[in-house]
């Protein structure tokens, strides 16, 4: 009998059973798809095949209930030095909280579903949020698990994904293939995400450029910058921002914020997010009195804080510090009913680290693996609820819209 083109022949019949069958596995086994949602969550999404190298550039076919069938080219970007690429397929005017599916050429379809328009649902948008996300995979895919249980509209994670460092890409495809599996829906369709940039995507972790970070470039539909804002529907946005790794804190930055801020004054619920938290609970820098002297949150606090303020910001999302933390309510570092509540700090699924203690504006902290469910309102009011990796409630807060 010939064998496999490139295969040996097989005689033993145990064998080339054991081979046939594992063969089978391997040819029905579907790429790992993972879904992002940065430019226009209600009527857009880009979709991303994780395929090895050579692998067919085939069109991707998309069906919404109602339309015909329509097919999308996508184009291959290489994870630069490994063996992967991802296919990647940007799919515009698609219908708001419509069921999307998706299939890379022969593939099995992906289910999908673009984010609701907030202003025509009977309940709160569910967004969920976290960050530093794959010490082990294990980690990853149990937090994903219990927090994709909420069956959430939209994911906004905070950085820190793979810690490839800038320098490994195998645990990006671990990450992608961890995430594709276990970011899933109770109904089994793939959520939506977006990300911030953390120090773990870079080269160096600060200072640096998009060059130095070379496998969240790839993995992310963002262009040539991390900044984003990412508009759901008309009240909600989230101001994707960049705490020093390839863009610095103070100047062209802090302007774009300014101007992201101010062309979305109208709406009640503009939620920063960033990776180094302006509040941070754990690491205390060389001859700091705690963490909050850290350099890096001393710029957040002296650029971009005052502007949260000026523009009626209600919560920031922080991340890094690989702990839970929840700060009352700031305003200008000071106690506030009308301030800011900062939610953090990044313990998706990584080692957690010990609280600092005794810091006054700390309302709640916890050594403990973590995601948060917003549940969003009409009119910018957030109930946060923190569930642990076990899908326990540990904590629960109330945002005021601005
Ligand atoms: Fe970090």
């Amino acid at each position: 009998m010939p064998g496999w083109p490139g295969l040996p022949a097989v005689h033993a019949p145990r064998m080339r059973t054991a081979l046939l069958a594992c063969a089978a596995a391997i040819l029905a086994a579907a790429d790992p798809v993972y879904i992002t949602a940065f430019r226009d969550p209600l009527h857009a999404m880009e979709a991303h095949r994780l395929v090895a190298a050579g692998a067919e550039l085939q069109p991707v076919t998309i069906s919404v209930a109602g339309a015909p069938d329509r097919q999308v080219a996508p184009i291959a970007v290489p994870l630069p030095g490994t063996t992967w690429v991802v296919q990647r397929a940007l799919i515009d005017g698609l219908p708001a909280g419509a069921e999307v599916g998706l299939r890379f050429g022969d593939q099995p379809a992906t289910r999908v579903r673009t984010v609701p328009d907030p202003a025509k649902l009977d309940r709160p948008l569910r967004v969920v949020n976290g960050g530093d996300t794959m010490h082990k995979p294990e980690w990853l895919a149990k937090t994903a698990k219990v927090m994709c249980a909420k069956d959430p509209d939209l994911i906004v994670l905070g950085g820190d994904l793979a810690y490839e460092d800038g320098r490994n890409g195998e645990r990006v495809a671990v990450w992608i293939r961890t995430w594709a599996e276990s970011a899933v829906a109770p109904d089994g369709r793939a959520i939506p995400f977006v990300s911030c940039i953390g120090n773990h995507e870079v080269q160096g972790h600060y200072n640096g450029t998009p060059e130095k970070a070379p496998f969240y470039f790839a993995m992310l539909p963002i262009g040539a910058t991390p900044l984003h804002s990412v508009d759901v529907g008309d009240e909600i946005s989230f101001i994707l921002l960049d705490s020093g790794h390839v863009t610095k804190v103070a100047g062209k930055q802090t302007e774009w914020l300014h101007g992201e801020l101010a062309a979305r004054s109208k709406r009640p619920a503009v939620i920063p997010v960033y990776h180094y938290p302006a509040w941070p609970v754990v690491k205390v820098p060389k001859g700091g009195k705690d963490p909050s002297d850290n350099e890096i949150s001393k710029q957040i606090r002296a650029n971009w804080v005052p502007l949260f303020e000026a523009a009626g910001v209600r919560v920031a999302l922080e991340h890094d510090q690989h702990t839970y933390k929840r700060t009352v309510p700031l305003k200008a570092g000071q106690p506030d009913p009308t301030g800011i509540i900062y939610l953090g700090d990044g313990a998706w699924g990584v080692d957690v680290r010990k609280v600092f203690p005794g810091l006054t504006w700390l309302a709640k902290g916890a050594e403990v693996r973590h995601g948060y469910l917003l549940e969003i309102a009409r009119g910018g009011g957030i109930a946060v609820t923190a569930i642990d990796e076990d899908g326990t409630v540990f904590d629960q807060v109330s945002i005021a819209p601005r």
